[in-house]
């Protein structure tokens, strides 16, 4: 494996790769992402910050390189970045949120969605709070909750706010509001560790066989992915 952006995540699943006994052939920091560092890796996992992933990306695309990507802030880019993938014929999996937790926690937006759809009495919005070091807001994981409880009604409204303090890995809320009654839907993540474990099970799974094209983590986890 090649880890792009030595930082937080980068040395958190560099040091579970580690542990799982796989082969960190190269630790690539700004500058250092070249084809020649990235010989004998038979995957990436690219966590650097949104405006370098996605150069990155086009980068490891054009050398054939399988990618995992947890940078947020880049999907403006996925268009670009897609044909990227597709022409050069090989696979990046992409999430904003590595955790499985976290997958679960938008099917279950998704199903609050549709619930509220029929329910225009209750309002909802949600709250994100990561360490001070975060370089986007919202997050992309908010986005993604936001997107999943508007997947059945895209005319409703969620408003998200935003707030960076401490250390927090990641903190996600949907806040339901009705005359009299909440209802709060919450993730919080305790430790890097449960994205670095992710990414890992998506970098195995880009390596099983050869894949091709554009995949999400929920793709990989509950399948819908060839
Ligand atoms: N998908 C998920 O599950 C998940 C979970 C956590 C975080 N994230 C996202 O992952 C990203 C990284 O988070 P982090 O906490 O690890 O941040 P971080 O500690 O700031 O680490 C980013 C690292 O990438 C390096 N870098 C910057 N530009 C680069 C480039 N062009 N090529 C190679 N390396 C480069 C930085 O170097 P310098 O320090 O020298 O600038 C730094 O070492 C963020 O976008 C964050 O939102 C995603």
């Amino acid at each position: 494996m090649a880890i792009v952006g030595p930082g937080k995540m980068g040395r958190a699943i560099r040091d579970l790769a580690r542990a799982d006994g796989h082969e960190i052939v190269a630790e690539l920091d700004i500058g250092q992402v070249t084809q020649a560092a990235l010989q004998g890796a038979d995957v990436a996992i690219e966590f650097t910050q949104p405006d370098a992933a996605a150069e990155n990306l086009i980068r490891l695309a054009g050398w054939k390189v399988p990618t995992v990507c947890g940078t947020t802030g880049w999907y403006g880019r996925l268009g670009e970045i897609r044909a990227a993938v597709e022409k050069a014929g090989t696979a990046l999996v992409y999430a904003p949120n590595f955790s499985v937790g976290v997958q679960v926690f938008l099917q279950i937006a998704r199903a609050t969605g549709e619930a509220l759809k029929a329910r225009p009495e209750f309002s909802a919005h949600l709250v994100e709070t990561h360490h001070k070091a975060k370089k986007d807001a919202p997050s992309g994981t908010a986005v993604a909750v936001r997107d999943a409880l508007r997947s059945t009604d895209p005319r409703r409204d969620y408003p998200i706010t935003s707030i960076r303090e401490g250390e927090v890995p990641g903190t996600h809320e949907v806040h339901i509001e009705g005359a009299g009654e909440t209802i709060t839907l919450q993730h919080v993540a305790k430790d890097r560790t449960i994205f670095a474990q992710g990414a890992l099970v998506a970098a195995t799974w880009l390596t099983e066989r050869p894949r091709r094209g554009v995949f999400t983590f929920d793709q990989v986890l509950f399948g819908g992915a060839r």
